[in-house]
């Protein structure tokens, strides 16, 4: 069944009519052209498909486009304004990846981590003896790179953090 639905991307409107059964992610790449979150799983364990859905990361690949009808959603193209975002410029002071397929959903879930640890949001698993790094690890282990760029993925995110 076909419903139409508004999606707000990058603070950019757009009006669609989409299969009931689209994901978010289908809509945006597929009809709409946003190629930024990138297809690498499909099932919600790699992080290359994460958007920031009021301020809040989530995996578009799992989600429904019927679900974010009218929701604000951000891509690693909208989270500076036009500028690079702080992350942004973190990930290339630090060389922080290789291929960079990941790195839409990596820049995208740090803003949404560091977000959530600014809030004050604790982490599920990290003792509190553990260090930043380790913290920003844990936080960030949903989002694989399948070039193993974390020594330099990881230090980005902790000097955004500090
Ligand atoms: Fe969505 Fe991998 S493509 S988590």
């Amino acid at each position: 069944m076909d419903t139409e639905i508004t999606l707000v991307v990058d603070g950019v409107e757009h009006r669609l009519t989409v299969d009931t059964r689209t994901t978010v992610l289908d809509a945006l790449r597929e009809r709409l052209g946003i190629t930024g979150p990138k297809k690498g799983c499909d099932h919600g364990q790699c992080g290359a498909c994460t958007l920031l859905l009021d301020g809040r990361r989530v995996n578009s690949c799992l989600m429904l486009a019927v679900a974010f009808d009218g929701a604000d959603l951000r891509t690693a193209d909208g989270l500076g304004n036009g500028q690079l975002h702080p992350v942004q410029r973190a990930f290339i002071e630090h060389d922080a990846f290789q291929c960079g397929y990941c790195t839409p959903g990596q820049v995208v879930s740090a803003v949404g981590m560091v977000q959530e640890m600014h809030d004050g949001e604790p982490s599920a698993v990290t003792p509190e003896s553990a260090d930043l790094s380790d913290e920003v690890r844990e936080r960030m282990s949903g989002n694989l790179c399948r070039c193993g760029a974390y020594a330099n993925v990881v230090p980005a995110i902790v000097e955004v953090v500090r």
